[in-house]
């Protein structure tokens, strides 16, 4: 099929708002927007002001009025759990309308924050559109994340509730969560009146009376009196959900999600970007507890009338590297999407792709990959073995949806390994040099894209405008600074090279170079430190800290730099993946005393590099060479 790519994004440019306002035809509104876009409101503007709706009704009765309560909504697939459950969409919106009981109940109500600190299970999807349901705003927390940094959302977004379970499940163990939750209050400033805590059989946790609640019996309880919880309609610019992303300095970002926007954006994507139809099987292999999951596990799916699939497990060990593809053959899944990095896993434990023999992959009609970029190594073996396109597209946390990619839906473009391909709609990007000029085709530049940023991206960043404003619209005035380099080629393909800050991508999950340094730096025989991502063959990315210790220290140094793998690994979680640090003598450094991570990565990484012309003594780089060969980084490398 011809791809239609060209003339949908030229209606989109020469009228912004019309092709907007003809996408939200596609979502049920209490009341219609009185324009589509106001550019006078909020920070940058707001789509669909005036307009009523609520995401709940939209992913859920709107499909059971239609006749479609059978259909299946989603399918829990859990090997950890050794269980396989089908929900229908009247299923769910029974259990969604109990829980909207249990909040109400328990005195949460519209513009009320609840955190959801749950495993991938589907009582977390069911607490996020229960939540929608009432007008509660939601704020799901991954369950890698330590107390203390699940304390910080707390006490940024102040929940009247925290929903979590008492466990979740690792490939090889059970990961009791309530000591974390209960750690996390402790250490808050802000109490939650309530702890909704689902019991699961693997670990049963103690509940602690007056403030913790049993999930399940609340439900029953609600269930057994008769619930009908209507949908509340909420303003199109009220906020849906709160999600927390690695920011530049150790207080993470709240990116809000408005209400109307974010479904027509969503809604457009399922049909135009990804090509799946009502009915079909859509499988986002990520966690709820990233923005992959809340847009293509919970809503994105839902809206589209789509049966979504929720996986507990890993691409392998869970049990082996044949995973996914019992996955796609077991629900018949037609479009998959995940990270890169798990393709690695898959491709190091079955290099020759044996275990899809035993499979039929026949419904599978492509492959998305996102979260980190596609190096083409991965890609190329991906495409060899499943024999399907494999569409690499880039987006962020931030916008909630994809900025570029190859639209299935619309037709395929012509696929260059390497390039997320082109803009969606909504999307204006532009590559320009630190002073906010254009480079040229081909040239690497910070990639922004002009203002206003289209339906379905944040409005702001949550109680902090002023944040959003200069972390995200000032450096580049009239333009959204992405923080990715990249280039434009001649064919106006899009490449996404790295970042320009100090975010690095573990795993395709997004984490802070520099809130791991405040934690190595807060150890108290370390002097200074540095912390830099370097090249992992399946993380993608892991982080490696570089430690200056006080003079008079005199332990052994292994016993020191255990004690900080071990603090970060307490402060932000397991998911840091913070395993590898070294004591040196001293950090390189400029005349001006900035720390040359950049050189430092590029050794570590066996590139080559180049002596900065501004370093204050260049034998700390040699220094730092023979360290890392001493544990196995870096062979290779030399200066050009
Ligand atoms: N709750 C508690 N702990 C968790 C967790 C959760 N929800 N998720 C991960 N962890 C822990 C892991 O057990 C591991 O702990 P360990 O250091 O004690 O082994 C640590 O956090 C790192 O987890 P992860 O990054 O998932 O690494 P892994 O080695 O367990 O698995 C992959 C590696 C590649 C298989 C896995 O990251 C993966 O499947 N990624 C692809 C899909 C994806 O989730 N992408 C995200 C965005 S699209
Ligand atoms: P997150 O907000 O966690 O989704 O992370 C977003 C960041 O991940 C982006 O800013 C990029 O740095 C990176 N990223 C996501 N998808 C891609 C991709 N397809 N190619 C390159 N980088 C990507």
């Amino acid at each position: 099929m011809a791809s239609s790519y060209s003339a949908v994004y030229a209606a989109w440019k020469q009228d912004p708002q019309a092709f907007w306002a003809e996408a939200a035809g596609a979502i049920d509104w209490f009341r219609p927007a009185d324009v589509t876009f106001d550019a006078s409101q909020g920070v940058y503007g707001r789509w669909f002001p005036g307009a009523e709706t609520n995401t709940c009704h939209n992913c859920i009765d709107r499909h059971v009025e239609a006749g479609c309560g059978d259909r299946v909504a989603l399918i829990y697939d859990s090997p950890v759990a050794g269980r396989v459950k089908h929900w229908t969409y009247g299923q769910m919106l029974r259990e969604v309308q109990a829980l909207a009981a249990v909040y109400l109940a328990r005195g949460v109500t519209r513009g009320d924050r609840i955190i959801l600190y749950m495993p991938m299970i589907p009582q977390a999807i069911i607490a996020m559109l229960a939540a929608a349901r009432i007008g509660a705003v939601h704020s799901v927390v991954f369950g890698g994340f330590a107390a203390s940094e699940l304390a910080t959302r707390i006490d940024d977004c102040a929940p009247r509730l925290i929903v979590s379970a008492s466990c979740g499940i690792e490939t090889s163990r059970v990961i009791p969560y309530k000591p974390l939750l209960d750690a996390a209050i402790d250490l808050a400033g802000h109490k939650p009146d309530h702890c909704l805590v689902l019991q699961r059989p693997q670990c049963p946790a103690e509940l602690k009376a007056g403030r913790d609640l049993d999930f399940l019996q609340e439900v029953e309880t609600a269930k057994s009196k008769g619930v009908d919880i209507p949908c509340v309609p909420l303003a199109a610019t009220d906020p849906l959900y709160i999600l927390y992303t690695s920011g530049t300095t150790g207080q993470p970002k709240g990116v809000v999600r408005d209400t109307g926007g974010h479904m027509v954006a969503l809604q457009w994507s399922m049909r135009n970007f990804y090509g799946i139809g009502p009915g079909e099987v859509f499988w986002a292999a990520s966690d709820i507890g990233w923005v992959v999951g809340h847009s293509y596990i919970a809503y994105g799916p839902l809206l589209g009338g789509n049966t979504t699939v929720l996986y507990e497990g890993k691409p392998v060990g869970t049990p082996d590297a044949g995973a996914f593809w019992r996955v796609v053959e077991q629900h018949r899944v037609s479009v998959l999407f995940t990270a890169p990095t798990a393709f690695r896993a898959i491709r190091k434990e079955d290099p020759q792709a044996r275990l899809i023999e035993n499979y039929d992959l026949s419904s599978l009609r492509a492959l998305f990959l996102a979260g980190e970029r596609a190096d083409p190594d991965t890609l190329a073996w991906a495409e060899t073995v499943l024999k399907i396109p494999v569409i690499d597209h880039w987006w962020q946390t931030e916008t909630g949806w994809p900025i570029a990619g190859n639209p299935l839906g619309l037709g395929l473009l012509p696929v260059k390994h390497g390039s997320a391909t082109v803009p969606m709609p909504g999307h204006d990007i532009r590559v320009v040099d630190d002073a906010g000029h254009p480079v040229g085709t081909g040239v690497l530049g910070n990639v922004v894209i002009r203002l206003p940023l289209p339906p379905g991206c944040l409005p702001t960043f949550w109680n902090a405008d002023e944040r959003f404003r200069t972390a995200c619209l000032e450096e580049f005035p009239g333009y959204y600074k992405t923080a990715d380099a990249g280039y434009i080629d001649e064919d106006g393909y899009l490449f996404i090279m790295s970042r320009t800050d100090d975010i690095i991508n573990v795993a395709g999950h997004r984490l802070s170079t520099g809130s791991m340094e405040e934690i190595c730096a807060s150890h108290p025989d370390v002097a200074e430190c540095a912390v830099i991502g370097i090249h992992d063959a399946i993380k993608g990315q892991v982080p490696a800290g570089f430690l200056v210790l006080n003079a008079n220290v005199s332990r052994e140094t292994i016993e020191i730099e255990r004690e900080v793998v071990a603090l970060v690994r307490e402060r932000i979680g397991p998911v840091a993946a913070f395993k590898t640090v070294m004591c040196i003598k001293r950090l390189p450094k400029t005349r001006s005393g900035k720390v040359l991570r950049g050189t430092m990565q590029k050794i570590a990484d066996g590139l080559d590099w180049t002596m900065p012309a501004t370093i204050d003594d260049p034998a700390v780089l040699d220094e730092i060479g023979v360290t890392l060969r001493e544990r196995g980084f870096g062979r290779a490398a030399h200066p050009a």
